[in-house]
Order: structure tokens, then sequence, then C-alpha cells
């Protein structure tokens, strides 16, 4: 009998600790299943609660339990349900202008340069490490996995994007929020979808088709989401085909939840919500940065419309159980993220950062050798691009206070994005690194304000490096793709006092080359992150060899882009080129870019040989590849479908492989059959008709290509 009585006792005492999880456990079923377990035993007040959020910036004072961050949820202590704590992180855990003071997160390089180094692994690494960032600094939903293909060379937040392919984009954003998923917290994809240009991105109408939307930016967000299961997909700020993204029921019920069978929660952007009603019924679940709204649409009015509406009291208990489904099936109910801060393996942080610098660094020329630079040279300059003192960052909400330091942050003076970005280095100075890791070579800096004293000293060196910048901020697209601050004039004259220039960009995206034919380098080092000086030293001494791909495509010309220009959010912007993004835009026009999509040169020569292409149900390519050099290096060979007929070229695959000296090795390159069909009045179809397989060193250099017949293999998805 005592027994009995000392173990009801213990039992109810485990029970009042953790009531919530208890019950839902008890469920044992699915996650949703235990959220629905859990959600019937929410008061209404509850669930009302748990579908809009806090824009912490905005709460005076701050609340003890609140990170100043980009967003919280409370949660429902009672029932085990956590608050969400939301920070941005597509490159880090973000602290854009200090919202924390003092509080420093490793800052990875742009996902430009993620993206261009073509490996989900790394990728996948990259979100793991992220995440594990976020846990420590008690955060437990990121907002991270921006999707958005680049439509327009000039995007303000291209350098926060995976490019302008819908594979690559989905596959390594997949991968990406794997990783920090990994960490049982919640990751988002966003911004669902066509925010393709900052410009009026909160009003503008962006008018596509919707079977090329589905062979375009909907893919990269669907891959993205079967590959990375996120728990949440961030709506955008704005319009489709007419209808605010956040309110749209053909995007968010349609697509998402019908067609993709998608199970999490869709939020909103920050101050993308226009309507209670509408926007429940389309299939919004959660209005975040609620205090950026015109009205806390889900606050008073939802509590106010579920009165008398029996759908909309019906959509509220979906809306919250989506929510605290992706909770649990997160990992995140089951193993809460602790409030009190962990510690952070901070340098094996930092190897990953450096890790993804190196291969996302892009050698796009080298002539007479000029790189390596271990070869003759006994003095190099190093001019402009504050090389002395650090690397370039993006700004916006993205923004990482990194560790090390941000030895020079710049406040803007006007446009939108004054208000939460400032032009930022990481402290990761390429001179410091250059010369640490050569020491018996002589590197000098030079600001490069001077052109005239900038070529002097170019004249008196063996080697120029000239580090142009380009900034790149959320909320405003760049007015031009020319570099800023006279720095094409700097390139030209130190060009003209020395054969041996290289140029090394510093940029969110593409940019005009008009000195490219005076000099003898160009590398694009994006925004490489607080190792990208340590990074970039190691690729120009030629101690590792680059192995960087361009996830987009550099035009000669802004006449040979789409859109010149941002175009006039005043008016609907219809994108003529439908799903011919990119390179399949200067495909299909028959233009030559200044550099295509998937370049990117080595130090290093892999030959390829034995190619053998099988179509089918199941296109792939067999090759034999091999090292030809001394070192280490790295093969990527891409594979492209054509058709049917002349339709542009597609990336249906790559294969990233590393090679030891002289090593040889079959590989084969599957193609995606997500990629495959096409989609046609709603539906997708294997089209008849003849196709062409191509294998090539980028969408314009092809090495072998066969014609194939290709099968229906009656399956969308892989
Ligand atoms: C951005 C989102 C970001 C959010 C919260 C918005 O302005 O578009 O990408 O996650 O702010 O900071």
């Amino acid at each position: 009998m005592r027994k009995r009585v000392c173990l009801l006792i213990l039992t109810s005492a485990w029970f009042c600790a953790f009531p919530g999880r208890t019950l839902a456990k008890a469920a044992g079923n699915s996650p949703a299943a235990r959220a629905a377990a859990i959600v019937a035993r929410m008061t209404h007040a509850e669930k009302l609660s748990y579908v809009h959020g806090y824009f912490p910036p905005y709460q005076k004072p701050l609340p003890t339990w609140m990170a100043n961050a980009a967003g919280h949820v409370p949660g429902i202590p009672r029932l085990g349900v956590p608050a969400l704590r939301e920070s941005d992180a597509s490159l880090g855990v973000a602290n854009n202008v200090e919202q924390r003071p003092g509080d420093t997160a490793t800052a990875l390089p742009s996902t430009l340069a993620l993206a261009a180094s073509f490996d989900p692994g790394l990728a996948r690494a990259a979100g793991a490490m992220i995440g594990s960032e976020a846990r420590a600094k008690t955060f437990n939903v990121l907002l991270g996995g921006g999707v958005n293909l680049t439509r327009d060379a000039w995007g303000g937040r291209n350098f926060e994007y995976f490019g302008e392919d819908p594979l690559l984009s989905g596959v390594m954003a997949g991968a990406a929020v794997t990783g920090v998923q990994s960490n049982h917290i919640i990751s988002t994809v966003k911004h669902f979808a066509l925010n393709a240009q900052e410009t009026g991105r909160d009003v503008l109408d962006a008018r596509l088709d919707r079977d090329a939307m589905h062979e375009s930016d909907l893919l990269a967000f669907r891959i993205a989401i079967e590959e990375g299961r996120p728990g949440s997909v961030m709506c955008a700020y704005n319009k489709i085909n007419g209808t605010y993204a956040c309110e749209n029921s053909w995007l968010l019920e349609d697509v998402l939840r019908t067609e993709w069978r998608y199970p999490g929660f869709v939020m909103s952007d920050w101050g993308a919500v226009h309507s209670t009603n509408q926007a429940v019924l389309a299939g919004l679940e959660q209005e975040s940065g609620q205090e950026l709204d015109a009205q806390i649409y889900f606050g008073e009015p939802l509590a106010a419309a579920v009165v008398g509406d029996r759908a909309i009291r019906q959509r509220l208990d979906e809306m919250v159980t989506r929510i605290v489904t992706a909770v649990i099936s997160s990992g995140l109910y089951d193993d809460p993220v602790p409030l009190i801060t962990q510690p952070i393996d901070v340098p094996a942080h930092a190897d990953v950062a450096q890790r993804v610098a190196e291969a996302g660094m892009v050698l796009l020329k080298n002539e007479r050798g000029v790189l390596p630079l271990a070869g003759a040279a006994r003095h190099v300059v190093l001019i402009g691009g504050r090389a002395d003192i650090g690397v370039l960052s993006g700004g916006g909400s993205s923004q990482v206070r990194s560790v090390g330091g941000i030895p020079v942050e710049l406040p803007l003076t006007e446009g939108a994005a004054m208000s939460f970005a400032r032009v930022s280095w990481h402290a990761s100075s390429p001179l410091r690194a250059l010369q640490a890791a050569a020491p018996s070579v002589r590197f000098t800096f030079l600001d490069g304000r001077d052109p005239a004293a900038a070529a002097a000293a170019a004249r008196k060196a063996d080697v120029a490096i000239v580090f142009a910048t380009q900034w790149r901020t959320e909320a405003q697209d760049v007015p031009s793709l020319l570099l800023p601050d006279k720095q094409d004039a700097l390139i030209e004259a130190v060009a003209a006092a020395n054969p041996n220039s290289v140029v090394v960009l510093e940029t969110g995206g593409a940019v005009l080359m008009p000195w490219l034919h005076r000099v003898a380098g160009v590398v694009e080092a994006w925004y490489p992150g607080q190792r990208g000086g340590e990074a970039l030293a190691r690729l120009l001494l030629g101690q590792i060899d680059f192995s960087g791909h361009l996830p987009l495509t550099f035009p000669s010309s802004v006449d040979q882009l789409p859109r010149a220009m941002p175009a006039d959010p005043k008016q609907p912007i219809v994108y003529r080129e439908g799903a011919n993004v990119g390179y399949r835009w200067f495909a299909e026009q028959g233009m030559t870019p200044l550099f295509a999509f998937g370049y990117g040169l080595s130090y290093g020569r892999v030959a390829y040989r034995q190619v053998h292409f099988t179509g089918g149900a199941r296109p792939r390519v067999g090759m034999t590849v091999r090292n030809l050099g001394e070192q280490a290096t790295i093969a990527l060979p891409q594979l492209y479908l054509i058709g049917p007929e002349r339709a542009p070229p597609r990336l249906v695959g790559w294969m990233r492989t590393k090679l030891s000296p002289h090593e040889e090795r079959r590989i084969t390159v599957m193609a995606d059959r997500r990629l495959i069909p096409r989609r046609h009045g709603g539906r997708w179809t294997v089209m008849p008709g003849s196709y062409r397989l191509i294998v090539g060193n980028d969408a314009d250099d092809a090495f072998a290509s066969l014609n194939v017949r290709l099968a229906n293999s009656n399956n969308a998805k892989r």
C-alpha cells in the first residue's frame, strides 16, 4: 500500500513538472496528432496568443523574457509549448545595428558564396553551425533559407540568396535548412514568393504566368521544402498576380498545402499582413512582427472574427495545430532550448566560415599565370577596399556582428535601409592574412583614393591587387551594376601601370567589368565572411585550389538583362522572361554573357573521357575524371538538359568531386527528375519531342552532348 501511494505521488510530481509534454507523449502519435492533443487542451485565449508575435525592438522597455531580435511569440508553459524566440540567421545569428550590444556570432560568407561551392554537404554544415549558435544563444526559430531566384542582377538582397537556378537554390537551401533543424529548432524558407526586387517590395505586384512560376521560383521553394522540411515558410511582402503573398490563397492553399502537402506553418514577413479574414482563410498561420503592420490583424480583429464565424474558428484551431506540429516535428518540443546561454565552439565555427569562403570564391580570369602569387612576386601592393582591416559584408536584417568585431561601420544617411543597416566590414584583413601566410613576400597597402598614387605604387610592385567593393543591402536595390565610387577608374589606372594587375571583387552579385581586358586576373570573393581574408590568402597563394562556380550569370552590359533597372513598383511588374531566368534567358535570346552561370577556373586541370549518356526515365551521364596536376583539385561537371525541341537549357545535376594529384575516378551525374517535366495547364508532363543532354564546365561550355529520348517517369517528384 505504501509503495503504491509513493508511486502515485511520484507520477503526479512528474506530471506537474511537465504536464503538456506528458500528455503529448502519451498520445504517442505523429507530430500532427500530438499537436492536436495539445491544442485541444488550450484555452481560446492561449490559441489566439500563439498566432501573432512581437517585434522586440519596438518594446520599450524590453521585457526580460524577450531577446532583442527579430521576433517573439509567448509560449504556453502549462502545456510545455515553448515561446518562439526568432532570430534572422541567413549568414549566422544576426545582430544588425547591434541590437544586443556585445553579442557576437560566427559570420559566414554571403549565401551566394555558399551557392558557388555547389556543395550541399557544406551548406548542411553551415546550417548546423548557425543552428547550434542559435540554440546556444536561446533562439529556437531561425529566419533563414532565403530561396528567391535572382531575376535581376541589381537586386539588393541577391547576396542573401542562392542565385538564379531552381535546382541549385533548392538543393542548397534545403541542405542548409536540414543543418539548422538538426539542432532541434525551426527554420524557415523565405520569401514565398517572387520577392525579386527591393524597390517597393512591400507594394509591388509581381506578374508571372503560373506555369512559369512553377518551373522557376516555386520549383526552388518546392525543392528546398522537400529536401529540408522546414517547420515554417515565410510569405513575402509583395503581391503575386494582384494579391498579397500573405493572403494569396492560390499560393498558400492551392500550391503549398494542396499540391505540395506542406505540413508546417506559414509565418508572415515583418509588416507583410494586410487583412484578418482574407489572410486567415488564404492560409497564413502567424502574423510576425505585429507592430509593423497597420494593425495587429491577428490580435483583436481575429478575436472578434472568431466569435461569429465558424470557418475562422476552425482555421484558428488549424493554425495553432500547424505551428505546434512544427514545434514537435523539429524536435523543439521534446528537446527545448535552454533559456540560459551555452558555450560555443568559436574556433570550430570559424573553420566552417573559412571552408565556405574557400569553396565559394570564384576565379574568373587568370592570364600569364599571374596567380598563384607564390611564384616570382617579391612585392605585392594591395589597393583599396579597406583590405588592410577587413572584408565587406552585406547589410540588413541578415547582418551578423562577427566574432572579431566590426572594425568599420558606416551609418546610412538616407534610403529605405537607413534604420536597420550600416555599411560594415568584418575584421579579417587580407593584408595581414597574406603577410602571415607568405612572410618572404612584401605586402604593402594603399587606400586607393588617389588613382595616380595607386598607379605609381603599382608600377613599383611585382603584382598589384585592387580590392573592389560594392555594398548591397536589404530594402534597397543597387543603382548601377558599375562599381561605385570611381573604382572602375582606379582599376584602369592600376592596370595601365602594371600588367600584373589582379582585381578581387567583394560584391553582392554580378557587376560590370569595363576594365576586364586590361587586367590579368579577377577573383569574385563575394562578401567572404569573418574568415574571408584568410581564405583569400590561401587561394591567392595557391595553397589550395579555387573551386567556386558562378551561381548566377554576369552580363556584359545591362542591355542584355530583362530589365535594365528596378521596375517602377507603382505599375505591375511583368516578368517577361517567364521561367527563363538567368542563363536560360541568355540562351533563349542567343546572347553571350561576360561570365556564364556555372563558370569558374582552377589552378589545376581535369580531363574528362569515356563520357556515356543514358536517357530513358533516369537520365544521367557517366564519365572518367582525371586530375592532370600535382596538386589536389576539384572537378565540377554540370549536366544540362535542352528540350523538348529548342527549349533553353536547364541544370539537372552536377557533381563536386575532390581529386588528389593524378587521381582518376569514374563518376555518374544523375539528372534530378524534378527538372525534367514541364508545367503546362497546371500539370507536370514530360513533353514529347527531342532532348539533348549536355555535360559541361558551365552553362555555355559543353565538353560532350548527346540527343536522347526521355521516358515519362510519371512522377513529378524524385
Ligand atoms: C525581412 C525578413 C526578415 C524579417 C525579420 C524582414 O524585413 O524581409 O527576411 O526575416 O525582416 O527581421
